[in-house]
């Protein structure tokens, strides 16, 4: 299994345009790394329940659920993973539950830039003590993102030692450690998503050390046919009048692919693996979603 291959770490992060497929992508994945033997773990933000939409599933909470056969899931709940945090943290029971449930406490959390994040790296650590593979986290969109894997540089020299230090230099190394983390990315064959990719993979060199993984185009669309094989509209005028019609849908069909194409080739720039995904409607359909997680996670790649 190559390096960069979504399970041969242990922890996958997903990213890229909003709507682009990045909570079908890791579902899809996960169905496949289950059918593949392995103990696949889908971590959500807490804002989103597109895993439940996604599985059918009833409410996916902060511990990990079944969603489908040996396929588990869990959001992160940023209350939850506060009381855990101070739990763990403060020695003495009784206080760190009074520190945990009090109101002024959490607006300061609130309040507090990133605590959020933080907290959601004190989550995936404790879950890293399970024995899932892989953990497949469906992370927001490319901005977020960007600052959820900056972190450790964010507060580089903000925090000093202590229990959130320890945490974002272990995170840091982990990150670096392309064995343990690796960060994929999802896009659409399309000019805007396919130049947001090309700024995030700068913005990522220059920003985030974290290993890349496969870059997953989705929703390609199969040719119509060869361009070179659509006749002119002269051409079956003077075959067929009724035809015109019929010919002009197809054209831009044509046209539609080639741009499509064209996009593809953009991102030709970017040195990562690339796994092209076909518009496969998946919600609510298991089949479909197997499929698509057998192709995602091919070795091939271009
Ligand atoms: N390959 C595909 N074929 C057909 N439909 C797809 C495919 N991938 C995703 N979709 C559909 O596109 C929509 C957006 O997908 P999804 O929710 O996975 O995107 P997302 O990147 O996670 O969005 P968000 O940024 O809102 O979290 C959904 O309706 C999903 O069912
Ligand atoms: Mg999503």
């Amino acid at each position: 299994m190559r390096p960069e291959h979504p399970f041969s770490s242990r922890l996958a992060f997903f990213t890229g345009k909003g709507g682009a497929g990045k909570s079908t992508v890791v579902a899809a994945l996960a169905v496949e790394a289950r059918h593949r033997g392995l103990r696949p773990l889908v971590v959500e933000l807490g804002h989103r329940a597109s895993m439940q939409a996604i599985f059918g599933a009833r409410h996916i909470g902060h511990d990990p659920v079944e969603v489908a056969p040996g396929v588990h899931a869990a959001n992160v709940e940023v209350d939850r993973a506060l009381a855990d945090y101070v739990a763990r943290n403060v020695p003495v029971d009784a206080l760190a539950r009074r520190i945990a449930s009090s109101a002024s406490l959490r607006r300061f959390f609130e309040a507090a830039p990133a605590v959020g994040e933080v907290l959601t790296l004190f989550r995936l650590e404790q879950l890293l003590g399970t024995d899932f593979h892989p953990i497949l986290v469906d992370l927001d969109a490319t901005g977020h993102a960007l600052m959820f894997l900056g972190l450790p540089a964010v507060f580089d020299g903000l925090v000093p030692a202590g229990p959130v230090r320890r945490l974002l230099d272990g995170f840091a190394r982990l990150l670096a450690d392309g064995t343990h983390a690796r960060l994929h990315l999802v896009t659409l064959p399309a000019q805007l998503p396919v130049q947001e990719t090309l700024e995030l993979h700068a913005r990522l060199a220059g920003e985030v050390s974290v290993r890349l993984g496969t870059l997953f185009v989705n929703r390609v669309v199969p040719s119509p046919l060869e361009p070179g094989l659509v006749p002119t509209l002269g051409e079956v005028r003077a075959h067929d009048a009724g035809a015109a019609e019929d010919l002009g849908l197809l054209r831009a069909a044509c046209a539609r692919h080639a741009d499509a194409q064209r996009q593809i080739e953009r991102l030709h720039a970017i040195p990562m693996p690339r796994v092209l995904l076909p518009l496969d409607p998946v919600r609510s359909d298991r089949a479909a979603l197997a499929r698509l997680g057998a192709l995602a996670a091919t070795e091939g790649a271009c």
